[in-house]
């Protein structure tokens, strides 16, 4: 019962995960139908008709005027904040925007962790951060605040894959807690700054960069099974493993999967760092077999995350800020839906301190 587990706390047209079967659907379109077929702009288009325009077109241009608007943010940017991880920093800098529940402050909270990650990243580095651009799409934009150059197309493709494939899903730890916070009438910034914590810790959002570590620490793929079953006699959780909805393999690894594989083969990843991680997979999947035979856990959206993160040159404690500018869309829209139930979330609890005298 402290988990929720299995407790419906909201009705919702956003998205559906179906943890039996291994499918997420996500405004009535299956995600192999979504992820490398429709951009994250169509995608906000669907996931928000009623408070953005409902034609990608029209999304892309607005989203790209709130790049700007963004990154007038960015030239306040101190040194007390660029000392801190970058994911630290971003909610930092997101506290910093305007609250409220109309379509101006709903552009700018998603726009601004593209804007912001990118931008942070290049300060740790001592780069000037880079102004975004309105003729290209949110995806390629990211990439090009990061770099300074022109992304390739398949990096693009990309990292417009992953921020789709992790646009919404369902009544995760970050967006109830946006739907908590919407239900209190606070605005979309407070909601989205609250999901933004809870995205943060390693159980949710915060396991990709953990991945990276595993996958340095095992170094060869002969280290694997021995280096993972050290882990897991000490009670250690394989990062980017298991899921509390998903009792087969989570859709999303695949998704992502099939992207890394293209990068791939474009030139775009390290094949000997690919072959590690396939190593490290199989042997995580045997370990846990044997270790848990009666819970099934399989690969998690985060270890292929941390993978295609890394290949389009994010750093590691970037990995959650870059997962915020994909769940941001979900947040917003499930925090206008919450809003239009015109229901406060107040749960109770059961009392079990001691009695009064
Ligand atoms: N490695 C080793 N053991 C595990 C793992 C793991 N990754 N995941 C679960 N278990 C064990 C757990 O210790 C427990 O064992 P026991 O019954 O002996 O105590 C058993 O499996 C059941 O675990 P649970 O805690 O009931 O599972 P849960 O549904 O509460 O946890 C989870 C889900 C994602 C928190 C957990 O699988 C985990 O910690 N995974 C590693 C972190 C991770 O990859 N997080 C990203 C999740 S996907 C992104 C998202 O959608 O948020």
């Amino acid at each position: 019962m402290s988990s929720l587990e299995n407790v419906i706390a909201a009705e919702t047209r956003l998205s559906e995960v179906d943890g039996l079967n291994g499918r997420l659907v996500i405004c009535g379109h299956s995600l192999d139908a979504l992820a490398g077929q429709k951009s994250f702009e169509a995608v906000l288009a669907l996931l928000l008709p009623d408070v953005l325009s409902t034609s990608e077109e029209a999304v892309r241009a607005e989203l790209a005027q709130a790049r700007l608007r963004a990154f007038r943010e960015v030239a306040r940017l101190d040194t007390d904040l660029v000392s801190l991880s970058v994911t630290e920093a971003l909610r930092a800098l997101m506290a910093r925007l305007p609250d409220g529940e109309d379509k101006s402050v709903a552009l700018l909270q998603i726009a601004a962790p593209a804007v912001f990650v990118p931008a942070l990243i290049r300060e740790r580095a001592g780069q000037k951060p880079i102004p975004p651009h309105t003729g290209r799409s949110h995806a390629a934009d990211m990439l090009a605040m990061l770099t300074g150059n022109q992304p390739v197309e398949e990096q693009i493709r990309a990292l417009d894959i992953y921020l789709v494939t992790v646009s919404d899903h369902g009544l995760n730890a970050s967006t109830f807690t946006a739907r908590v916070v919407a239900s209190t009438r606070a605005g979309y910034a407070s909601a989205v700054l609250a999901a933004l914590g809870a995205l943060k810790g390693p159980l949710h959002g915060g396991a990709p960069g953990p991945v990276l570590d595993m996958l340095d620490a095992v170094a060869t793929p002969d280290n694997a099974t021995a280096w993972l079953a050290g882990e897991i006699s000490r009670g250690e959780r394989l990062m980017g493993f298991g899921h509390r909805i998903y009792r087969v393999r989570d859709p999303r690894a695949d998704a992502l999967k099939t992207a890394l594989n293209r990068l791939g083969a474009a030139g775009g990843m390290d094949i000997d760092r690919l072959a590690l991680a396939e190593a490290v997979e199989r042997a995580a999947l045997a370990a846990l077999r044997a270790a848990k035979p009666d819970r099934v856990l399989e690969t998690n959206v985060e270890f292929f995350t941390a993978l295609l993160l890394e290949a389009l040159g994010f750093p590691r404690d970037a990995f959650t800020g870059v997962f915020a500018a994909g769940r941001v869309g979900g947040w917003i829209a499930h925090a206008h839906e919450q809003i239009e139930t015109g229901r406060l979330i107040r749960p109770q609890s059961v009392y079990v301190g001691p009695k009064a005298a």
